[in-house]
């Protein structure tokens, strides 16, 4: 790919790392519906000469990076998998960082929020983590490692990174929070902060357009338990799903590592976009308009 790469691209507004991933691929979607040119990068984050010839070949007024690994079939994967993690979500992302930096193109990281777990300072029903606490989830090897990789990309002044957690798009994609707690057998109820992507993803691009750059946190406003969103679903969606509950503790004995939950403070992300609705409002709203999208299919 690397030999090639300058013969095969054509210059873009958008370079997009991650388009065969859910949310790279809807990044993808997004900038085409909204009218910008997009190139959706060909290179794996290692490869450093491959994606410093595909940025000078681009030359890209913005980069999105929404590729990595997450695990599959879930981040389980990520424990068996360490070195593989390390390459990309680390050694790639900061390669990404710097290579985007000396062309001084600002970067967005598609990252995550899962680097905390409720505690005492924290606790269910506060306002949350603000982007400047330490992070103290290390539950996961995919956790570790994203902590590990934000803390050293705070350095980079032309890098936005979005902590998302627990993203819900308006279908049922297999990756989709809803999809997969509604086929679990058991869930666990805690509250969460969760992004909900039609919401969020167009404010991603205002984000990097108005030069921010920094960490935040970037899910809707408040908290929403597991309970909750499914007690929407069945009510909006579907009347006649049901689930059963059991306990976090029930819930870790049967997972190779540990799930993150918590909630993230928006406020330094709703001074900017007060218009970002409040979780639950929000959960109604993709319900809503998935049960329209059903209707109009059936
Ligand atoms: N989904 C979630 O629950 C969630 C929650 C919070 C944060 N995030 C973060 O958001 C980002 C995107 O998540 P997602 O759910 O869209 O993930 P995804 O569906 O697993 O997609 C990952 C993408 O990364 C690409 N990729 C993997 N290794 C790569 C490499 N070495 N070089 C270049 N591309 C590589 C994959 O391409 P190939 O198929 O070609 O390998 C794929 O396009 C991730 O960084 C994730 O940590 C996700």
């Amino acid at each position: 790919m690397a030999e090639n790469v300058q013969a095969e691209t054509t210059q873009a507004d958008y370079m997009v790392f991650g388009k065969t991933g859910w949310i790279g691929g809807k990044l993808i979607e997004l900038l085409k519906e909204q009218g910008k040119s997009v190139h959706a990068a060909e290179s794996r984050l290692e490869n450093r000469e491959a994606v410093a010839a595909e940025l000078d070949a681009v030359q890209p007024k913005y980069v999105l990076n929404a590729a990595g690994l997450t695990g599959r079939p879930n981040v389980d994967w990520c424990e068996s998998h360490k070195h593989d993690v390390l390459r990309v979500n680390v050694a790639g992302t900061l390669l990404l960082a710097d290579l985007t930096r000396e062309r001084s193109i600002p970067c967005a990281m598609f990252a995550t929020g899962c680097i905390y777990y409720y505690d005492d300072a924290h606790p269910i029903g506060s306002s949350g983590f603000t982007e400047d606490d330490e992070p103290n989830f290390d539950g996961s090897f995919y956790s570790e490692t994203k902590a590990v990789v934000e803390k050293y990309l705070r350095l980079y002044e032309n890098v936005l990174v979005l902590r998302l957690r627990m993203p819900i798009s308006d279908d049922l994609h297999p990756r989709s929070f809803v999809t997969k707690i509604s086929k679990y057998e058991k869930v666990v109820n805690v509250p969460n902060s969760m992004t909900i992507l039609h919401d969020l993803l167009p404010v991603s691009i205002d984000m990097i357009e108005k030069g921010l750059a920094g960490v935040f946190n970037f899910t809707n406003p408040g908290a929403i338990s597991h309970n909750e969103v499914l007690d929407l679903y069945a009510e909006i969606v579907d009347p006649t799903f049901t689930y059963k509950n059991f306990t976090v503790d029930e819930c870790n004995s049967i997972l190779a590592c540990k799930r993150s939950n918590n909630t993230l403070d928006t406020s330094k992300l709703t001074a900017i976009y007060p218009d970002i609705p409040e979780v639950h409002d929000a959960m109604r709203a993709v319900f809503t308009r998935m049960k329209a999208a059903m209707d109009a299919e059936a």
